[in-house]
């Protein structure tokens, strides 16, 4: 097993095109770290250059304590699984695990010990003289994983190994990976663009977006206190609203103002903010962050009014799409109960509850969160 660490790593195409930029990460030994972000933030670029399929243009590459940036991809001691499976089709799945220790000119006694260890890690004993396209996709992916397991490698690279997957099978696959990489402790890199997977898997969870890393923590960490409004927009479903307003400073307290609503800055009173007063601001508050009240009287400071637009039930809980005066539109996730469209309401929000961003900018648009690292406001 290995530590994996970059260091102010990049990769540009040809043309000038940047892959990624700048990226220091350190992955200990035994981590489970996945990388996340929209597509074509560098996600794949990033696995591909430890992978060794992708060279490096600038920066440093080590796993464990050797500099690999010119060592061969089948000198990393690494293992890689992809979203087409990659199976080869022709071979059985105990040729299909056994080929890369053929390869290797391992012992014969030891290919059938290692494949017979794998298989039974992954359930696959009785599909072993099985052909690829007689298996279904998602006993395919667990043909790929065995494949990468029996290496015993140092690294497995994950590039988005679920998402061929139907939405039941990928949820118990994604369960089936977590539970090897408790049982093996395999140090991991996981790939993917879907939040909730991220969330689910990661000891730690780096959020990218083009070619940069944004944020890179443990997963409740990010969803609590996100360092921008990038990650607070992406990590989250549905996502987190924002409204636009500015900081104002009345009766010792501190208040977000907008057309919309005045909501008092509970704990917020620090001399920094008060420092920060009558100047934009972005608040940011969850869905999950409201209570609904079917009532158009609003609690100063705590509440905005707001009209039901739609409703989207999903059993236990619900999405509610509402629109406020000014316009701007909010999604709340409540618990199921009966709510008519077209009806104004108030919605109540916790103080604690709610982000503060820069507001966007030139050099940055996303906007900086007012948080310090520990989640209080600075
Ligand atoms: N072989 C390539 N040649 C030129 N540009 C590439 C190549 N591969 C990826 N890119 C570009 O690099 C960026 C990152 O791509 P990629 O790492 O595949 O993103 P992701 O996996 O997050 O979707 C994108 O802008 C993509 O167009
Ligand atoms: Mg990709």
């Amino acid at each position: 097993m290995a530590s994996v660490t970059l260091e102010n790593v990049a990769k540009i195409y040809p043309g000038d095109v940047y892959g990624v930029r700048d990226f220091d990460l350190e992955i200990s030994d035994g981590e489970f770290l996945v990388l996340v972000g929209p597509s074509g933030c560098g996600k794949s670029t990033t696995l591909r250059m430890v992978a060794g399929l992708e060279t490096i243009s600038a920066g440093t590459l080590k796993i464990g304590d050797r500099v690999v940036n010119d060592v061969h991809p089948r000198d990393r001691d690494i293992a890689m699984v992809f979203q087409n499976y990659a199976l080869y089709p022709h071979m059985t799945v105990f040729d299909n695990m056994a080929f890369a220790l053929k390869m290797r000119k391992t012992p014969k006694s030891e290919i059938k010990e290692r494949v017979a260890w794998a298989a039974s890690l992954l359930g696959l004993e009785p599909l072993l003289a099985r052909k690829p396209k007689a298996l279904s996709g998602g006993q395919r992916q667990r043909v790929a994983l065995g494949r990468a397991i029996v290496r015993k490698p140092a690294v497995f690279l994950f590039d988005e190994p679920l998402s061929n997957l139907d939405a039941k099978l990928r949820v118990e696959t994604r369960a089936e990976i977590k539970r090897l990489h408790r049982q093996l402790g395999t140090t991991t890199i996981y790939v993917t663009h879907d939040q909730e997977e991220a969330m689910t898997l990661g000891d730690r969870v780096c959020v990218m977006c083009d070619g940069l890393q944004r944020q890179c923590a443990p997963p409740l960490e990010i969803y609590r206190n996100p360092a921008d409004r990038f990650v607070a927009g992406f990590l989250g479903m549905p996502s987190m609203n924002f409204l636009q307003g500015e900081l104002q400073q009345l009766d010792g307290q501190v208040w977000f103002a907008s057309s919309d609503a005045r909501l008092r800055l509970d704990g917020a009173s620090s001399e920094w903010l008060a420092g920060e007063v009558n100047r934009p601001i972005v608040a940011g508050i969850r869905p999950e962050s409201f209570q609904i009240h079917e009532s158009d009287s609003v609690a100063d400071g705590k509440s905005i009014a707001a009209t039901v637009q739609v409703v989207e039930p999903l059993g236990s809980q619900m999405d509610v799409y509402l629109v406020l005066k000014s316009g701007a539109r909010i999604v709340c996730r409540v618990s199921a109960a009966s709510m008519t469209e077209g009806k104004l309401v108030s919605l109540l929000i916790d103080p604690a509850e709610i982000h503060l961003f820069e507001p966007s900018s030139a050099e940055d648009p996303y906007g900086r969160s007012l948080r310090s690292a520990e989640g209080e406001l600075v």
